[in-house]
């Protein structure tokens, strides 16, 4: 699998070039300490053959929540952050994963629904051109779409859309059809969620994967509904996504959705 080959490259390197260092007392100890290395070794020897999950088979529950344990914990955290000075609304962990998919994608098309300032626009936008090796387009809509930065709208990726979301016949459906793929849509509108899937997956090909942000805490009966939607369509739950800091540690719970 790709994830522990990647470290143990970074491993291998390290025991071919300093077998010496490599102990609790060398430099692999002191720099990491051997609970530490311990969990390195877990990495390591990580069995992703159950990375996919389908929805029916998870629970619906968190190991915290993010956006709710930074205003508990720290005042001010994910809701208080931003990049190159315009608002970003993503928790450290979400932030930390999507450069992982992203690299992990090579997306050619990024579609996020809901821009706000532009900044969450500006940061894709900033990590396609540096992650990919064919760069891409970064398409984000929005109804209020007058609050978007210009410094967002400077960017040479990315293209801001205003449309109500609540009506999917308003998607450019040409646009979309020209759209190349893989394709990472992040939904972080929260308008008609499962119309706007159910739309979208329309364009989507197998592979192209589909992140819901800042569902419920708890599932109510739109989203297990949804969900059922969801999994008929042929979309499997990434957990190395959503369980990668523990249990749905992300904004996005049961809802980092890979195209079968
Ligand atoms: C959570 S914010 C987006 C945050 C942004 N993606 C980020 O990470 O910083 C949700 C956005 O959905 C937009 N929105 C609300 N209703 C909408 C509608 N009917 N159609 C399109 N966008 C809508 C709001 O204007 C708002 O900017």
């Amino acid at each position: 699998m790709k994830f522990a080959s990647e470290h143990k490259a970074f491993w291998d390197a390290c025991n071919k070039n300093y077998p010496d260092q490599m102990g609790p007392s060398g430099f692999g100890g002191q720099l990491f300490g051997s609970r530490t290395l311990a969990g390195i070794h877990a990495v390591l020897n990580a069995d992703h053959s159950d990375r996919f999950a389908k929805p029916s088979d998870r629970n619906w529950m968190s190991s915290i929540y993010p956006f709710i344990a930074d205003q508990r914990f720290t005042k001010i955290g994910a809701l208080a952050m931003t990049y190159k000075g315009l608002v970003i609304y993503k928790t450290p962990f979400d932030l930390a994963l999507y450069p992982r998919l992203i690299w992990e994608l090579q997306p050619r098309t990024i579609l996020e629904l809901g821009s706000a300032q532009g900044g969450s626009g500006l940061w894709f936008a900033d990590k396609m051109s540096v992650l990919c090796e064919k760069l891409g387009e970064v398409h984000s809509f929005d109804l209020y779409s007058k609050i978007v930065h210009e410094r967002a709208r400077k960017h040479p990726l990315l293209t801001f859309h205003q449309i109500d979301l609540s009506d999917v016949t308003n998607f450019d459906k040409d646009m979309l059809i020209s759209l190349p793929h893989p394709w990472l849509v992040i939904d972080d509108a929260h308008v008609q969620i499962f119309s706007v899937f159910s739309y979208l997956n329309d364009f989507l090909v197998s592979g192209d994967y589909y992140v819901i942000e800042d569902n419920p805490v708890h599932a109510n009966r739109e989203f297990i509904d949804g969900f059922q939607l969801i999994e008929q369509a042929g979309f499997l739950i990434d957990t190395y996504y959503t369980d990668a800091f523990g249990t749905n540690v992300t904004c996005a719970s049961n809802a980092w959705l890979r195209k079968s």
